[in-house]
């Protein structure tokens, strides 16, 4: 027999960016974080697991079409001892059940975007993996639950098990046992909510997300103020946003949240930068948008990369589209129509 389990995980771009681990074994932020989860229309990972008595040898990934060496990821092994050990947990309780736990895994995953160029793919990863495997497993785990594992492949992932508006709290535990995702509204709950991408580059970024922040933590003078005050005032307010569907303030904490965390990165030694000329062309159209409006309508946010995203709502379609059609020709492209653009995830 084989067994066999297929999902997809969306991709979710943060509004309060995560930037830097307290602990890097556990995967631990040193703040809290909160994004939005896009349309699996859009940008996501399909991942099939399978197990079966007939496979033998290690564990397998083939992502995009090549074998990955996930021997090696003490991240990917991580993921999979802690999924194994509560098929474990249930098999030691029903001993009708096949022992799933006991097989070689075999796991086939694509994304339907550029791989590790800045658009958040090992959170739509991740959260694939652990998905596909819990149910492969019929684990009866809540997605909360799962997003504890989905935390030690990628930090960004746990948010990815969640549609709509996902905090992830830092927690302050040791043991991590309470650094979790969590929908704080859905999407039906601001559903006029659009994002728009604009690829600036599809080229893999310049420095990984993991040994960048380890770099600001260890250098930048001006992280500790980030992580202590800022972020923590920032997240209630944008929740409180986010629940009055406050437009306004959503934009501002969001512009405000990505040009801190590419501050401390510039503040880092060396310096890290991910912005570049058409990023910073995106955000002048963004202020122009704003200004022409005479109020905010769009916000942008950067990743670890050059990508634009930009947040807007949907009545406000065609006058953002106004002031970015003239950056498109240094893009190469988009994702997300004009006219319908990306809405969060529905689950
Ligand atoms: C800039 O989740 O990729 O996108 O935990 O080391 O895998 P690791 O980092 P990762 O970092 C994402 C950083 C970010 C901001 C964010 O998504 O919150």
């Amino acid at each position: 027999t084989i067994y066999r389990s297929s999902t997809t995980a969306p991709v979710n771009i943060a509004v309060i960016k995560y930037w830097g681990k307290r602990d890097t074994a556990l995967n631990l932020p040193t703040n809290s974080s909160l994004s939005v989860t896009l349309s699996q229309k859009s940008l996501r990972t399909h991942t099939t697991a399978s197990c079966s008595e007939s496979y033998s040898g290690p564990d397998s990934l083939i992502l995009n079409g090549d074998k990955e060496d996930i021997q090696s990821s003490k991240r990917t092994q991580a993921c999979l001892k802690h999924l194994r050990s509560l098929r474990q947990q249930l098999e030691a309780k029903d001993t009708s059940l096949p022992k799933l736990s006991k097989l070689t895994l075999r796991l086939v995953s694509a994304n339907n975007f550029p791989t590790a160029a800045g658009l958040a793919s090992s959170a739509a990863g991740f959260a694939a993996l652990v998905r596909a495997i819990a149910d492969l497993y019929e684990l009866p785990q809540s997605p909360q639950e799962l997003s504890l594992i989905a935390r030690q492949g990628s930090g960004s992932a746990c948010r990815s098990l969640m549609g709509g508006y996902v905090a992830w709290r830092a927690g302050t535990k040791e043991d991590g046992s309470d650094s979790l995702a969590e929908e704080v509204a859905s999407v039906s709950h601001w559903p006029q909510m659009r994002a728009l991408i604009l690829v600036v580059s599809a080229e893999k970024k310049g420095v990984p997300s993991t040994a960048g922040m380890q770099t600001t933590v260890e250098t930048s003078t001006l992280s500790p103020a980030r992580f202590k005050d800022i972020v923590p005032k920032r997240m209630q307010d944008i929740e409180k946003a986010i629940q009055e569907r406050d437009f306004e303030t959503f934009a501002r904490i969001t512009m405000q949240d990505s040009n801190s965390f590419h501050a401390i990165c510039l503040d880092s030694w060396p310096p890290i930068h991910y912005l570049n000329d058409v990023s910073r062309a995106a955000m002048n159209a963004v202020e122009t948008a704003n200004r022409k409006a005479g109020k905010l309508i769009a916000a942008y946010t950067f990743d670890a990369g050059p990508n634009a995203v930009i947040y807007y709502l949907e009545e406000n379609a065609h006058k953002v589209a106004g002031v970015i059609k003239n950056i498109l020709p240094w893009t190469s492209g988009w994702e997300g129509e004009f006219g319908e653009a990306i809405p969060p995830n529905e689950f």
